[in-house]
């Protein structure tokens, strides 16, 4: 019988083991790991009004690409970046975990109205292909649902997220600091960590009232109060 030795060195393991839930609600053993839930939710759907993101339902790949990003420096964000820094690659795995393990968005359901050239569906749906822009959904899945662990859902994200995210990647130009200033300093990418620069280059093309509609687009289509259909999520 050798299966008791083998339980008795798990035990210590075990005990260790970073725990998702707890990390949410309670943060990392660093305290500078502030608990997820005061910034993403206590149900994980984020705080739109602040551009808090939300992580319920997201791909646990995602996620943990996203906080080794971030903690990597490939992702800046003045917010969440000292609190990827101070997550073990363990208790991100963890944390990944739980959160890919909560619902995922439930898109309105229903048919959507013809889109007008030029609307923010119309870039969602049809892209412009005439700036090699491809629509958003080719990578994004139909709606918006998020496509493998790779292509995120958009639906279920905010407005003002989406739109934080499009600037990031394509940096933006700062305003004169007086009306009377000739000042304007080009900010430049702060998120740079989309595999062979995919969004990159899309956002790169994009102007900024592009992006204000496309971003309105996506976060019009969650989060529906009808029972979930989970034939949205078949391609995962
Ligand atoms: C003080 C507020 C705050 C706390 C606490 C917080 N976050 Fe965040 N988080 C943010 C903000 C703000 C962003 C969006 C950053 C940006 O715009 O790039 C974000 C983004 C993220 C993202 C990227 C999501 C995506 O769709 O790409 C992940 C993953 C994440 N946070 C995980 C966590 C985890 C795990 C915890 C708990 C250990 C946590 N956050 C705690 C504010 C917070
Ligand atoms: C060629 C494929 C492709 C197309 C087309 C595409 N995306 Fe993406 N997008 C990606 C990939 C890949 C990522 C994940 C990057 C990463 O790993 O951080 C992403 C991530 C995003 C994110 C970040 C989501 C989050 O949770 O942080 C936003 C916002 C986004 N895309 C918006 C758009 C919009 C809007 C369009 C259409 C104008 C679009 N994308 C078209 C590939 C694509």
């Amino acid at each position: 019988m050798h299966y008791i030795p083998v339980i008795a060195l798990l035990l210590p393991l075990l005990a260790h083991a970073a725990d998702g839930q707890s990390i949410m609600q309670k943060g990392g053993a660093n305290p500078a790991a502030l608990p997820c839930i005061s910034c993403h939710g206590t149900d994980g759907k984020g705080l739109a009004a602040a551009g808090f993101p939300r992580l319920a339902g997201l791909p646990e790949a995602y996620i943990g690409k996203q906080l080794a990003d971030l903690k990597a420096g490939r992702r800046e964000n003045p917010v969440m970046q000292p609190i990827a820094q101070s997550l073990s690659d363990e208790e991100m795995a963890a944390v990944a975990k739980a959160y890919a393990e909560l619902p995922k968005v439930n898109v309105k359901a229903g048919p959507l109205e013809r889109p007008q050239p030029g609307s923010g569906a119309w870039l969602a749906l049809r892209g412009a292909w005439e700036r090699n822009i491809p629509e958003c959904t080719l990578c994004h899945g139909p709606a918006g649902v998020g496509v493998g662990t790779a292509f995120p859902p958009l639906a279920g994200q905010s407005a003002l997220y989406i739109e934080n995210q499009l600037l990031a990647w394509r940096g933006s130009t700062a305003r004169p600091a007086t009306r009377h200033s000739k000042a304007v300093a080009a900010v430049p990418p702060s998120r740079r960590n989309d595999p062979n620069g995919l969004m990159q280059h899309i956002a790169a093309d994009l102007s900024a009232a592009e992006i204000k509609r496309v971003a309105e687009y996506f976060a019009g289509l969650g989060e529906s109060q009808e029972a979930f259909d989970e034939s949205q999520h078949r391609l995962r």
